[in-house]
């Protein structure tokens, strides 16, 4: 499979790290954490488990605070701003947690609803059902509308996930791990949903995965976090063209197997 190439990425950055780090108690996790993320950029996040990738992602969005370093999204930065202007900044990044559920009490239009009653209360009834519908057409799955989530298959219950994510049409989108669980086509799919997001909805994305074939498939750039630290960061080959004993394995585990 090609890497994805770059469409009409731009020199202007929405997310800038510099000098990073975050530790819990005597555990140093994030030690010096360098990242960029352009506009219109898909940026895929490696690590190994318990490298750090889910704490950045909440450092991003103002739910840890970094202990050192530079953290500036859509520019401002995250640790100075008053909770009011942090509020506004998480309406501008949408960010799907890890095992984020589904309200199981809901059906998938309540669901969808949520976000959007909750941050923007001017709107008409009639908004609110054009905004719904057009997450789910983009998603694929209009015909779910009053379904209950129970009755959804794994890989419909993440694109609904990606939708009420989208439903507040933020600039810049933040996946942790949006095919964890499902089987290959359902993450091909998956993977189609997420470039397809890009081209429609122009967001920048960190899109953080285990899996390569997603991370290629999606990335227009991938960075591999190595002992609290993006080392390589670069196109697949660049960062993959490597003897590197910490890199090697996550490629075989991935295609020689
Ligand atoms: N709030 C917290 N308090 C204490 N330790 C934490 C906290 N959040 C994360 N950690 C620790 O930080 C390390 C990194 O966690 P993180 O969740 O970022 O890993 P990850 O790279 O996302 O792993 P996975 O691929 O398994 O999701 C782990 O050792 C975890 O136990
Ligand atoms: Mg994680």
């Amino acid at each position: 499979m090609e890497q994805k190439k770059t469409t009409d990425i731009g020199q202007e950055k929405v997310i800038e790290v510099k000098g990073l780090y975050k530790s819990f108690g005597n555990y140093d996790v994030l030690k010096g954490v360098d990242l960029d993320l352009h506009r219109r950029e898909n940026l895929v996040v490696l690590g190994k488990s318990g490298t750090g990738k889910s704490v950045l992602i909440k450092i991003l969005v103002g739910l840890l605070s970094p202990d050192e370093g530079e953290v500036k999204v859509l520019g401002q930065h995250v640790d100075q701003i008053s909770y009011k202007q942090l509020l506004d900044l998480r309406l501008k990044v949408g960010f799907s947690f890890q095992n984020s559920a589904l309200y199981d009490s809901m059906t998938v239009r309540q669901n969808l609803e949520f976000p959007l009653v909750r941050n923007q209360r001017k709107l008409t009834k009639g908004e609110v059902n054009q905004a719904v519908e057009r997450v789910l057409d983009a998603v694929g799955l209009l015909q779910t509308i009053n379904q209950m989530p129970s009755e959804l298959s794994g890989g419909q219950r993440k694109r609904v996930g990606i939708a009420r994510t989208l439903i507040l049409q933020p600039e810049v989108m933040l996946y942790d791990e949006p095919t964890a669980g499902l089987d290959p086509i359902t993450c091909l799919e998956i993977n189609s949903l997420i470039n397809e997001v890009q081209e429609r909805f122009h967001t920048s994305s960190i899109v953080i995965t285990h899996d390569l074939t997603c991370a290629k498939a999606v990335g227009n750039r991938v960075a591999m976090l190595l002992d609290g630290k993006f080392e390589r960061q670069g196109t697949f080959e660049e960062v993959f063209n490597t003897s590197d004993e910490r890199v090697k394995p996550f490629y075989d585990y991935n295609f020689i197997q």
